[in-house]
């Protein structure tokens, strides 16, 4: 009867598993989902109402067809109580049975089918409702509940105004449901259980029959809260922005992917000149670039659109730009790229630097005067210095000069009458010899025996007369040498102190000067030195040009002195605008760095007794100041020494009469 039954069954499309026994049954629908199962009342190991129990709370869905005799027909009414789908009376037509599962089977999609459409509406995150003809909930889903916090037992049977925010709102739902054929979709504000008010969208759609009468209607309720925030905040930061951009003193100014200006704030207007409608959507380098740049600014904007990158991007830099009317103006640009949607735009932050570029200049052009002052103020100073040196060393020399001039006078009396004293003297013994010579003459004739000739003799050998006789005239001579040497010390003592000043001012010839000196010593020059001649070309100086020769005579010895061996002397000589230098140096011994200082002073020598009388430089430094000229030297130890010797070419009047 089964092998039939499943013969036939596969014949129909259907595909069928067949069991001997209840626990075979139940064992295959432990395996297997059926969507019937054909259960007989009888069986052999347990009751069919058990198997069919059993097999249910393994599948839900399974609908039972109960086969039975006459004899249990109660038994029948039972099991279709409990829940199987129909039960057939023993012996059954077959077109019954496939009548019963075809039956089966739909039921048990339309049983699938609302459980899906039940599952869907309770898990689903959308809040939906149902509602009769008239509006009174029949239906809410979890996610109602969640929202309005009213569950499905405290709507059913209510009205919507249950959500309703006031009387005045009451009325409009219906009636616009009403005016649009039952469908709605609006916001609306609606009241939760707790009393809070939320923003809601609202759709409504009616479900109707056949001939179009409303049966109920479906509701979907979306909380707008959430976006109400923000847009909310969305406004309000636009608000912000728009402040910001308004009351900015910065030019804050957008440009879409084409690289068209399309935003350009009240500060942008002010800085270029240009209002906001003149710019928007055009170029912005061809009004407000100089041509110039151009190049770089495309360059810049092309990378930018394209991928939000380009060296200028987030960089802060210093260009040209032009207001309306042409005038350049540096400003300060900080660009930044803003990715929106799928391209990029760019947006710039201008800085109009012009007062603070002038200031810059401004400071810069303080800080050059400054360091100019501050320059000058050095090179005063330096002068300061030098002057005050000059000063001191000619308040020394003045002190010295006062002194030395009374030493001169002192000393030129007492030095004239032992010069002529001396003088007298040399005549008196030169005569004295000529009557010892007679004498002698007349000695010879003398008898040699004489006692007196004896003693004369004896007299002659002691005090040794031959040689004294010879050296009485070498002793004058030194003597009148040395008288030589006081006279020459006396008269430069006089030079010195400006004793005697008879010369005259006139324009005379410095290089005639030097080569008449450069004759006089030439015997104290010629062994020992090479003299070369530099000679530049010198106007006519005015000078007292005698008194110029000894600074000259001085400097030259002094070059000769030094040069111990054999050396050179260089003499060189050139004119700066109303100054003439002569410049004398040597390859001699060098000054000492701590002699250097002492050099001018009247007196200080270096040079053993008799050779140096620490003179010199002191009278040249005297006749140079004077000239109201200077005097500088440069010397190095062992290489030698440089002294140069400037002088006005001219003489102001009243200081050429002080001399
Ligand atoms: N060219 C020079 N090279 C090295 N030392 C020098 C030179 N000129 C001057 N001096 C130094 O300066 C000192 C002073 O020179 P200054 O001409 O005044 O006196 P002096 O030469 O010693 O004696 P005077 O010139 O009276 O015979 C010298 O003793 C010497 O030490
Ligand atoms: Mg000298």
């Amino acid at each position: 009867m089964r092998k039939i039954l499943s013969d036939i069954l596969r014949v129909k499309g259907y595909a069928s598993v067949a069991a001997g026994s209840g626990g075979e049954a139940i064992a295959e629908a432990e395996r297997e989902n059926f969507s019937v199962a054909l259960i007989d009342l009888m069986l052999p190991d347990m009751s069919g109402l058990d198997v069919m129990a059993r097999i249910k709370s393994l599948s839900p869905l399974t609908e039972a067809i109960i086969l039975t005799g006459h004899a249990s027909m109660d038994s029948a009414i039972e099991a279709t109580r409990r829940g199987a789908f129909s039960y057939l009376l023993k012996p059954y037509q077959v077109d019954d049975l496939l009548l019963n599962i075809r039956h089966g089977i739909d039921r048990r999609q339309a049983q699938a089918e609302i459980r899906r459409l039940g599952e869907a509406l309770r898990q689903t995150q959308q809040a939906i409702v149902i509602t009769d003809a008239d509006l009174n909930f029949e239906y809410a889903n979890p996610a109602f509940t969640r929202l309005f916090g009213y569950s499905l037992d405290e709507v059913t049977g209510k009205s919507v105004e249950l959500l309703a925010v006031d009387a005045g709102l009451n009325s409009v739902l219906p009636a616009a449901i009403a005016t649009e054929k039952g469908r709605f979709n609006g916001e609306a504000l609606q009241r939760t259980k707790d009393g809070r008010t939320i923003p809601i969208l609202l759709d409504v759609s009616p479900v109707v029959d056949e001939q179009g009468t409303v049966l109920n209607y479906v509701g979907s309720l979306t909380d707008l809260s959430d976006l109400k925030r923000m847009e909310e905040s969305l406004r309000e930061s636009e608000e912000k922005f728009r402040s910001i951009s308004a009351s900015a003193k910065d030019a804050i100014i957008m440009l879409d992917e084409s690289g068209a200006v399309s935003f350009w704030n009240a500060a942008a207007e002010t800085i270029f000149g240009y209002s906001s409608d003149e710019m928007l959507g055009k170029y912005m380098h061809k009004l407000c670039a100089p041509e110039r740049l151009h190049k770089i600014y495309l360059a810049g904007l092309a990378k930018l659109v394209a991928n939000g990158q380009g060296y200028p991007v987030g960089q802060t830099l210093e260009l040209a730009a032009l207001r309306k009317g042409g005038g350049e103006f540096p400003v300060e640009v900080s660009l930044s790229a803003v990715r929106h949607k799928d391209h990029w735009l760019a947006i710039g932050i201008v800085r109009d630097i012009s007062e603070r570029k002038q200031a810059e200049q401004k400071a810069q052009s303080y800080v050059e005067e400054l360091t100019r002052a501050n320059a000058e103020l050095h090179n005063l100073n330096a002068k300061l210095t030098q002057a005050h040196n000059q000063l001191v060393q000619s308040e020394k020399m003045a002190s010295i000069g006062m002194l030395a001039a009374g030493v001169a006078h002192e000393i030129n009396n007492p030095i004239g009458f032992i010069k002529s004293n001396t003088q007298t003297l040399g005549k008196y013994v030169d005569e004295l010899l000529q009557v010892v010579r007679a004498y002698e003459q007349v000695e010879a004739l003398l008898p040699q025996h004489s006692e007196l000739f004896a003693e004369l003799h004896r007299i002659k050998i002691q005090i040794r007369f031959e040689y004294k006789k010879r050296d009485i005239l070498a002793l004058l001579d030194e003597s009148n040498q040395g008288l030589e040497r006081v006279t020459k010390i006396v008269s430069n003592l006089k030079d010195f102190s400006h004793m005697e000043s008879q010369d005259k001012w006139i324009m005379d010839d410095i290089h005639k000067g030097i080569e008449s000196t450069l004759n006089v010593i030439w015997n104290e020059l010629k062994y020992t030195c090479e003299v070369k001649k530099e000679y530049g070309v010198l106007p006519p100086v005015e000078c007292m040009l005698s008194q110029l020769n000894q600074v000259f005579m001085n400097l030259l010895v002094n070059a000769s002195q030094a040069i111990e061996t054999k050396g050179a002397i260089t003499i060189r000589t050139g004119a700066i605008e109303d100054q003439v230098w002569i410049e004398i140096s040597d390859t001699g011994m060098g000054i000492l760095p701590e002699n250097i200082k002492s050099i001018f002073d009247p007196f200080f020598t270096t040079k053993p007794v008799g050779k140096g009388t620490g003179l010199g430089l002191s009278v040249s430094y005297n006749i140079i100041q004077k000239h109201h000229g200077r005097i500088e030297v440069e010397s190095e130890v062992g290489k030698g020494s440089t002294f140069r010797v400037w002088l006005p070419i001219r003489q102001s009047h009243d200081t050429a009469v002080v001399a």
